[in-house]
């Protein structure tokens, strides 16, 4: 596949992924062509491609527009329904727990002793605060209910947490790869990122995090210590403390997000909660300046917009006031929900450790039988290997893949800049017969990358 080919594929998945918004200005031909350091022509046949295939307007006076084809007047509900036939592996989450519908209905007959209330509030029932609380003591970490705050999902957390935290232009630490949504949060909030690298084979690199913690002095960091999102790793003792001591001295806040932290396959004894190393208090006190993100959505189930965080209650507090420009709380029904689940939490967890060991091992299965070249990292918990592909090829095997009826994520919208084209994350959320269906239909794509001989060459290696 020609090298315009390779860069129409990568800047059709931005616009689809929404990268690039749909009526925004692409740079001008000759510009492109010295920022990416190719010949003009090829940018020349990428923007016809991109035109033919509509993805692109030329206008005169305003340049190359970018658009998707069809738009505008075509139905949404057509592009619905085309969504609904296609097997999503995009996303890495799992259906309800079974006991989901039971706690439901007996949240709802708690419901009339909170009817005649507002039915939401900003920083959750007591009861429900408590219950978190102790689930943190219970895994090593000694909390009040006085240091959790429930809000509606980790996401929300999380941008909260940014909100009140940056101030435009300061440095916010990441992992890169990470979690997308989080970068945009970050980014919104007016963050200016800095990465740290973090691999499926050797985790974090311990320098790599002290030298940036040292050169950008970041206000905050965001990290996902615990089965990490895309890589499933998990960051030892050592460093933990390491990272709050330094952490510490940078005065930067560390956010450790906790979302995966509890879907554990078989890792075997783990690390404490990130809050439990280092601190301001000498050896052994638990930091003030760790914050903790946790969620329902990966162990419950997406559709109960629970979350949490475990902060200092001088921090809680000013998320409280901060928090109605925003959303003005969450809702009682759900934290009701959150309460009855919580007493039965260890048996929601067992059975999600069985499925996701189901998941892992039928995935990697599948993996080694249909595309054995590819490096597939064996992975203890979290729900997603982060595959090395041995070729800078991610965007085109997505884009193909959509052909064969597959949504995936790129490796590079879990990098800054276009990094991870080497890679691929698969979710092992999804039932044995959809994985099967899955990966026959991304070794199909994979075959018709194939055919015309993979070299790094031929393939643009860092691009928008
Ligand atoms: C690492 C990570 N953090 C946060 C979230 C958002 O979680 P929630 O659904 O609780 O908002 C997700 C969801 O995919 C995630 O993977």
């Amino acid at each position: 596949m020609p090298a315009y080919s390779a860069l129409a594929d990568r800047i059709r998945l931005l616009i689809l992924d929404g990268r690039i918004q749909v009526g925004a200005r692409l740079p001008a031909e000759r510009d492109l062509a010295q920022r990416l350091g190719v010949s003009r022509t090829t940018i020349t046949s990428t923007y016809a491609e991109l035109r033919a295939s509509g993805y692109l307007t030329s206008q005169r006076g305003s340049g190359s527009i970018a658009g998707l084809p069809g738009l505008p007047g075509r139905p949404v509900a057509m592009a619905e329904a085309e969504a609904s036939t296609m097997l999503d592996l995009s996303k890495a989450a799992l259906p309800a727990t079974p006991l989901l519908a039971d706690a439901a209905v007996r949240a709802a007959q708690q419901l009339p002793a909170y009817l005649g209330e507002t039915g939401f509030d900003p920083v959750g029932l007591p009861r429900l605060r408590q219950a978190i609380a102790d689930r943190y003591t219970a895994r090593g970490l000694p909390t009040e209910p006085g240091q959790v705050m429930v809000t509606i999902g980790a996401q929300h957390a999380i941008a909260l947490l940014s909100r009140v935290l940056l101030h435009r232009g300061d440095a916010a630490l990441v992992e890169s790869p990470s979690y997308p949504h989080a970068f945009e949060a970050l980014r919104a909030a007016g963050g200016r990122l800095v990465p740290v690298g973090v691999s499926t084979d050797d985790g974090w690199d311990d320098d790599a995090l002290e030298q940036a913690l040292q050169r950008s002095s970041p206000a905050l960091a965001y990290l996902m210590p615990d089965f990490h999102n895309p890589t499933g790793r998990v960051m030892d003792a050592a460093t933990r403390e390491r990272l709050l001591d330094l952490a510490g001295r940078q005065g930067t806040v560390v956010i450790a997000d906790e979302t995966m932290a509890e879907l554990d396959i078989d890792f075997g004894e783990r690390p404490l909660p990130l809050a439990a190393y280092g601190g301001d208090g000498g050896p052994g006190a638990v930091s003030a300046s760790t914050v903790l993100v946790g969620s329902f959505g990966k162990t419950v189930w997406g559709g109960v917009r629970i979350g949490w965080l475990r902060a200092a209650p001088a921090l809680i507090q000013k998320l409280v006031r901060a928090r109605p420009a925003g959303d003005l709380g969450t809702p009682i029904l759900e934290q009701l929900i959150a309460i009855d689940l919580l007493g039965h939490y260890d048996e929601v967890l067992e059975l999600r450790r069985e499925q996701l060991r189901r998941g892992r091992d039928h995935l990697e299965a599948a993996l080694a039988r249909e595309l054995p070249e590819w490096n597939v990292p064996h992975v203890h918990g979290g729900l997603t290997v982060w595959a090395g592909l041995g070729h800078p090829v991610s965007s085109q095997l997505t884009m193909a893949a959509r052909g064969e009826g597959l949504l995936l994520a790129s490796g590079p919208r879990f990098g800054i800049d276009g990094a991870f084209e080497r890679f691929l994350r698969i979710p092992f959320s999804h039932t044995p017969e959809e994985t099967d269906r899955a990966i026959a239909a991304l070794a199909r794509a994979w075959a018709s990358l194939t055919r015309h001989s993979l070299t790094d060459q031929e393939y643009l290696a860092e691009v928008v």
